[in-house]
Formats: C-alpha cells, sequence, structure tokens
C-alpha cells in the first residue's frame, strides 16, 4: 500500500519504519526541514532502540522515504495518517493547532480520495473537526474530491516502540464507512497474522479508547504511588505490599510500581486533556482529577526526602543525580520528574551532578537556565557528593559498584526513586539507604 505519514516525531517514525517494514510504500513529511535533511542522511533524531537499522535498511530499499513536500507526499497516498503533536495548552486542554494546520495542507494539496487516519491522541469530536476542515478548502477550491477520516490512536510506549507496533496488543481503527474500515483491516493484516487484534468501532468510541486506557494506566500508578505514601506512614513496605495485591490477578503486577511519578509526552497531558474534555460537557471527572493531583505532588516525593536527609538549605551541597528521561531507554525529558528535582535542589542552593546514558543533549534544552553539571559516566558524577538521587531505572544502575561508589562519594546518602534495590543489600554496603514507600 502507498502510506503517507505527517509528522517524523515518536510515532511518526516508529509507525513509517513498521509500516515500510512491511513493504509498503511510504513517505515520511515534517515541516522541520532539518530533521528531515537529517534523515535523509540517515541521522535519527531520537533514541529508540531498534528505530535507526530500520530506518536506514528501509530507506535503502526504498520502500521509505523523507520529504518536507506535502503535495508530492500526497501524489500517489491511498491513506494518509496525521501523527503530529497535540501539546499540553495552556489551560491544560490538547492544543489541535499541528492536527488542524495539517488538515489544512491535505485539504490544499489532495488530489484524489483519500483516506486520512488520526494517529494523533485527540479530543473526542477531532475527527469530525479534521473532517470540516478539509471540506471548507476543497470546497473553497470548488472541488468535488472526497474522503474519509478514521481514528486509529497510538498505543505504543517509547522505549519498547518498534516491538510494541511490530506486535500490538490491539489495533483499535473508528471509521463510519466499510470502505475505510476494510483498507485500515487489511493495513494491519501484517501485525496481527498470529492472533487478530484488530477492533473496529465508531470513531468517538475510537479516540476515547486511547484517553481511557492513559488514565487506567496513570491511575495505577498514582494508587500505588498514594498506597506507597501511606506504608511510610504506618511503618509497612510498599515492596512487600505490592507483590502481596500483585498475586491476585484480578490486579496483577504490571504498572504498580511506587516511584517518584509519572512523566512523558502522553500521561500528563493526555490525563489533564481527559479532565478537559469532561468539563467542556459539564462532567467533573473527579477519580482522573485526583490522579493528577496525586502524581504532582509524588514528583516532589525525592525533594522531600532529599532536604529530610540534609536539611532545607543546600548550600554548598552538592547531589549527584543517575537518570534524567523521564522512564529508561529513551532520550525524552518531556514532563520528566527529574526537572522538578534539579530545579528544586538549584533553588535551594545545592549544586547537580547528573548522568543519564541517553538524555543529556534533551535534558540541557529542558534545564537551559540550570547551571546542572553532566558526567559522561555514572561514577564521575558521584565525585565528592553529599548524595545519589537514583531517578530513572536505567539498566546500568541496577548492579552498580558500591565500593567505588563508596569511594568518590562525600557523604554515603542513596536516595532510590524507584526501588531498585533490596534495603539489607544496600545498607550492608555502607550506605544510609532511603527508598520510596518505606519509613526511614
Ligand atoms: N510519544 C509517544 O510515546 C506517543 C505514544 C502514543 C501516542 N502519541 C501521540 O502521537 C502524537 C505525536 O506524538 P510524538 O511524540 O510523535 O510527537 P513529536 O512532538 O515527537 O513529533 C511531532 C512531529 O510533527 C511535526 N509536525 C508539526 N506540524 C507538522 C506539519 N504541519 N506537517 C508535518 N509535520 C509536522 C513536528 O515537526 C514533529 O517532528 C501526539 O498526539 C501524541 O500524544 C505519542
Amino acid at each position: 500500500m502507498k502510506v503517507t505519514v505527517l509528522g517524523s516525531g515518536y510515532v511518526g517514525l516508529v509507525a513509517s519504519a513498521c509500516f515500510s517494514e512491511m513493504g509498503n510504500y511510504v513517505i515520511c513529511v515534517d515541516i522541520d526541514k532539518e530533521k528531515i535533511l537529517k534523515l535523509k542522511e540517515g541521522v535519527i533524531p531520537i533514541y529508540e532502540p531498534g528505530l535507526t537499522d530500520l530506518i536506514i535498511d528501509n530507506q535503502k530499499k526504498r520502500t521509505l522515504n523523507f520529504t518536507t513536500n506535502i503535495k508530492e507526499s500526497l501524489k500517489n497516498a491511498e491513506v494518509v495518517f496525521i501523527a503530529v503533536g497535540t501539546p499540553m495548552g495552556e489551560d491544560g486542554s490538547a492544543d489541535l493547532k499541528y492536527v488542524l494546520q495539517v488538515a489544512k495542507s491535505i485539504g490544499e494539496n489532495m488530489s484524489h480520495h483519500l483516506v486520512i487516519v488520526d494517529k494523533s491522541t485527540v479530543p473526542i469530536g477531532t475527527a469530525d473537526k479534521v473532517r470540516e476542515v478539509i471540506q471548507n478548502i476543497l470546497d473553497d477550491r470548488d472541488s468535488q474530491l472526497t474522503f474519509d477520516v478514521v481514528s486509529n490512536p497510538e498505543f505504543l510506549k517509547e522505549g519498547a516502540a518498534i516491538k510494541d507496533f511490530m506486535h500490538p496488543d490491539r489495533i483499535v481503527v473508528g471509521a463510519n464507512n466499510d470502505h475505510s474500515m476494510t483498507l485500515m483491516r487489511n493495513l494491519y493484516a501484517p501485525f496481527t497474522v498470529s492472533n487478530d487484534r484488530f477492533i473496529g468501532m465508531d470513531i468517538r468510541s475510537a479516540e476515547m479508547t486511547k484517553y481511557a486506557a492513559n488514565a487506567m494506566l496513570a491511575t495505577k500508578i498514582s494508587f500505588i504511588n498514594e498506597i506507597s505514601n501511606i506504608c511510610e506512614h504506618v511503618g509497612a513496605d510498599v515492596n512487600q505490599v505490592r507483590r502481596g495485591i500483585g498475586s491476585d490477578q484480578r490486579i496483577g503486577y504490571k504498572f504498580i510500581y511506587p516511584g517518584c511519578g509519572y512523566g512523558g509526552s502522553c500521561f500528563p497531558k493526555d490525563v489533564q486533556a481527559l479532565i478537559k474534555i469532561a468539563n467542556c460537557y459539564g462532567y467533573n471527572p473527579s477519580l482522573i482529577s485526583s490522579v493528577e493531583k496525586v502524581n504532582q505532588a509524588q514528583k516532589e516525593v525525592l525533594f522531600s526526602k532529599l532536604t529530610n536527609q540534609l536539611g532545607n538549605n543546600l548550600n554548598g551541597k552538592k547531589i549527584s543525580i543517575w537518570g534524567l528521561s523521564f522512564k529508561p531507554e529513551t532520550d525524552d525529558m518531556r514532563e520528566a520528574p527529574s526537572i522538578n528535582l534539579i530545579k528544586s535542589i538549584i533553588n535551594s542552593g545545592g549544586t547537580v551532578n547528573a548522568y543519564d546514558p541517553k538524555a543529556m543533549n534533551e535534558a540541557q534544552f529542558y534545564l537551559n537556565n540550570f547551571d546542572v553539571l553532566y558526567s559522561n559516566d555514572k561514577y564521575s558524577a558521584l565525585e565528592g557528593a553529599d548524595a545519589l538521587v537514583l531517578v530513572t531505572e536505567w539498566k546500568e544502575f541496577r548492579s552498580p559498584d558500591f565500593d567505588l561508589m563508596k569511594s568518590k562519594m562525600k557523604n554515603h546518602l542513596f536516595i532510590d526513586g524507584r526501588n531498585q534495590f533490596k534495603s539489607e543489600f544496600v545498607t550492608s554496603k555502607g550506605f544510609k539507604y532511603i527508598q520510596i514507600g518505606v519509613r526511614s
């Protein structure tokens, strides 16, 4: 099939790479000229395991091309994906400006029937808005061209995006006619050969499914974080409690790890957007509003653990941070809890020496007004430190050389935002070990 993907961010690039890997002819479009120039040279702007090889292979096979020219990209397209950003607007709602701009460009440049697919996460009713924008432009052009708008939300996880796209748990498609539903079924058939995971539904339900999924996952995280805070008060250990509740199959072990709050480009903005969507229809989603509130508070937990140990005035204190990205296996810093922590440390007079395997360039952008020292390896970041805070659970932090750590640090205080270790083990190595969800 001939596929055009508009937007070359995390979703656009992964979708383009995976559709082309299945033999489709894919053109990926972005308005960012520099990004497209680099992609053409095989330089991939994001870190995502497996993505670089797929892109380079398919460029060589000529099944994948990059361009900034939307008109050219639509010439032979059968299906066009909208995969541009939907960032959080000032009031918390999803900002649709990029989606509607792209819809306008499609209307201006299309020359035959197209199936247009919203892959971006968009508020319920956006397909209708996209349809209206395109139809208005076609009317202005005096054109009789026809088109369909379909919703196909994306569920990939950064860090495992290729695997998720190639072996999806489900493919949700909302369409209002058989032609576009069949086209989407055919396009996705190679991804569901062993088990049909295609779930067709109406368009608004598909749009809502994405928000419901992210709200559910965010709820699990805020739930366990709340339980973890209660554990600290009552003297229970959240790690033991987690194992105790996860063994119930109705609850399960997944996504109930306590930590320093969720971040990233999806949960924070999608939870807030869902609250706004509900408010617009006159409904107050009190559970989901609390999920968001708990998360905001949880992002401050590591800083308060640090000041509980070192005092509120951090003047002259050197704090080492391990892990900056919002989760491991990505360089994405959007809404990362490390940002809150670092800003609070510096605002309280402390200095920060940070290390992350992949996200240090991105971090510099997000923390550009803050004087952070970045180290090339995890042990150099510990030189003379008064405390180490582990924020992101990259694999390389799982079994560190505690003797070397001790020799570098001035004060052997280890605050673990991800509960990576057995408490007795770390204390036996001579560290004061502070965990989330365990009274210290
Ligand atoms: N990142 C994720 O893990 C993830 C997962 C599922 C769904 N989503 C959703 O998918 C959408 C895209 O997310 P992302 O993380 O890939 O965004 P991103 O910000 O990484 O990338 C968006 C890209 O769109 C480009 N763009 C903007 N306007 C354009 C235009 N008019 N024409 C062509 N390109 C244009 C931008 O230059 C940018 O490269 C969002 O709605 C997001 O919520 C993201």
